[in-house]
């Protein structure tokens, strides 16, 4: 599988995934990384990895068709089959779903369809819920929404902020990311 890596900020996913294909876990290749904010955390540990990774700021460019349109050219460049947002922070337009058809994967810091979009874990927390978690899935037009590929619940403990429940999500986040994007591949789910 050629893996685009597509994240807005530290990448703890990114590295997860890299990891999982070094110890023969992940049958996959990570093509390039791409990343939106400049200085995100995911560049150094990207160079860490001997990976490409590619700035694309969302703030150039006059739209989000633009800016997709660009992510899409960078993606096909690299030979990448498979777009995996890995704490992407923009939403994604046909010029970028298309190309990729169900091969898009982005993983989500709650139980979707509870809690989409952004500050879930705070949103979750405050709505007193006891078991939260993440969720791998396709990618839609609509945010949150496409078809779930695995979810691993995590609890929610009573002394917890976001802090701690967020590190504890991502924890499960994870081991869960690298065998889901195996799972999508493999599976007509
Ligand atoms: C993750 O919790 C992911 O679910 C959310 O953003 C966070 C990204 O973390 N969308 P990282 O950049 O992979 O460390």
């Amino acid at each position: 599988l050629r893996l685009g890596i597509l994240a807005s900020g530290n990448g703890s996913n990114f590295t997860a995934i890299v990891q999982a294909i070094a110890a023969q876990k992940l049958p996959a290749i990570v093509t390039g990384v791409i990343y939106n904010n400049p200085g995100a955390g995911v560049a150094q540990r990207a160079r860490e990895a001997g990976i490409t990774s590619h700035l694309l700021n969302h703030r150039d460019y006059p739209d989000r068709e633009a800016f997709d349109h660009d992510i899409a050219d960078t993606l096909k460049n690299w030979g990448a089959e498979w777009v995996i947002m890995a704490g992407w922070m923009r939403q994604a337009t046909n010029v970028l779903l298309q190309p990729f058809g169900t091969q898009v994967l982005n993983i989500h810091p709650s139980l979707l369809p509870a809690f989409p979009g952004i500050k879930a874990v705070e949103r979750a927390l405050h709505a007193g819920v006891k078991i939260t978690g993440c969720t791998v899935h396709r990618v839609v037009l609509a945010v949150d929404s496409g078809p779930i590929i695995a979810q691993s619940a995590v609890p929610v403990w009573a002394d917890d902020t976001v802090v701690t429940l967020h590190a504890r999500i991502q924890q499960q986040e994870h081991d869960l990311y690298p065998p889901a994007i195996l799972w999508a591949a493999v599976g007509n789910f």
